[in-house]
């Protein structure tokens, strides 16, 4: 089944077996006991791909840092601010809802292509694995109406929500990027934040990044979108962001190594963290 997932889907599959692998680290950053499984045998073979060919052989510790950063967010965002509704964007084969502990009568809603959704669910059923929270998947395609779905799942627009865009927005094209995060705007409320991972154009333009950028673009799921400025794209849309560049004290866990790929330009940033507050800006 895996086989039959379209080239953007399967990158599904690395995430997770990069999750695995933390997983199995003595010191990890967080468990993820059903990563393994969910990457089959498919996600390692991608993962050692890209880490061979392009990444000279370095594994690279972004993912296990913005997991890291991203449970903490998430977190933070049901404790002190109290939500109980979780969208996870290209939620892909993120297991955060049966891994991590949640309030009572907290929902998600995981967004994302309806057959990586279904072999997904399909190999939880057979682990017998059972979410103890309301779970709803939604298959869509997020660069059409996706909103209707949702809506027609269950969300409620007037609840706070916390948004997870996490490994997507370099996918999309900059017009692509622009429309999901106004539809996202579009359904958010007072309280809402947003959570995502991204990277900067520059970074993108670098002669430093070409190798990855070909390779991306050879395998079928290029990058296709940066950006500088996510405050300023932000903030027009009324969120106040907060960006925390990977290696930064918050974004480290003592596994940043500065001399990793994708170096991106020395004095610009690179990749980064997000979290944004929907309704504190004045726009
Ligand atoms: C790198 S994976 C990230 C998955 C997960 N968020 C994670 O961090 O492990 C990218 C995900 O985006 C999804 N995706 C990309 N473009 C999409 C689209 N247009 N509609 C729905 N899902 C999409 C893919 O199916 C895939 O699951």
């Amino acid at each position: 089944m895996r086989k039959s997932l379209d080239p953007l889907a399967r990158t599904a599959l690395w995430t997770a077996s990069m999750r695995a692998r933390e997983h199995a680290r003595a010191d990890r950053l967080f468990e993820e006991p059903l990563a393994a499984l969910l990457a089959g045998l498919e996600g390692p073979q991608i993962m050692r791909g890209f880490e061979g060919e392009v990444q000279r052989g370095v594994e690279d510790p972004a993912l296990a840092v913005r997991t890291r950063f991203l449970d903490d967010q998430m977190h933070h965002a049901a404790e002190a601010d109290d939500i109980r509704q979780f969208v996870l964007v290209a939620a892909g084969m993120d297991t955060r809802a049966f891994r991590m502990a949640w309030r009572e009568e907290t929902v998600f809603y995981e967004l994302d292509r309806a057959a990586l959704l279904r072999l997904k669910q399909s190999l939880l059923d057979d682990a017998g694995t059972a979410c103890l929270y309301a779970r709803r998947t939604v298959g869509v395609d997020l660069t059409r109406d996706w909103m209707s779905p949702l809506l027609a799942a269950g969300f409620k627009p007037g609840r706070p929500t916390a948004w997870l865009v996490e490994g997507l927005l370099y996918f999309l094209t900059a017009q692509q990027r622009d429309a999901l995060l106004a539809e996202i705007t579009h359904l958010s409320t007072t309280g809402s934040v947003l959570l995502a991972d991204y990277v900067s154009q520059t970074s993108l333009d670098s002669p430093g990044m070409r190798a990855w950028l070909v390779k991306m673009a050879d395998s079928g799921h290029a990058w296709q979108s940066g950006c500088d400025e996510p405050e300023v794209l932000l903030g027009r849309l009324g969120w106040e962001a907060l960006v925390t560049e990977y290696g930064a004290p918050e974004a480290d866990f003592g596994r940043w190594d500065a001399a990793v790929v994708e170096p991106g330009v020395p004095g610009t940033r690179g990749r980064y963290l997000v979290v944004a507050r929907f309704g504190s800006l004045q726009v």
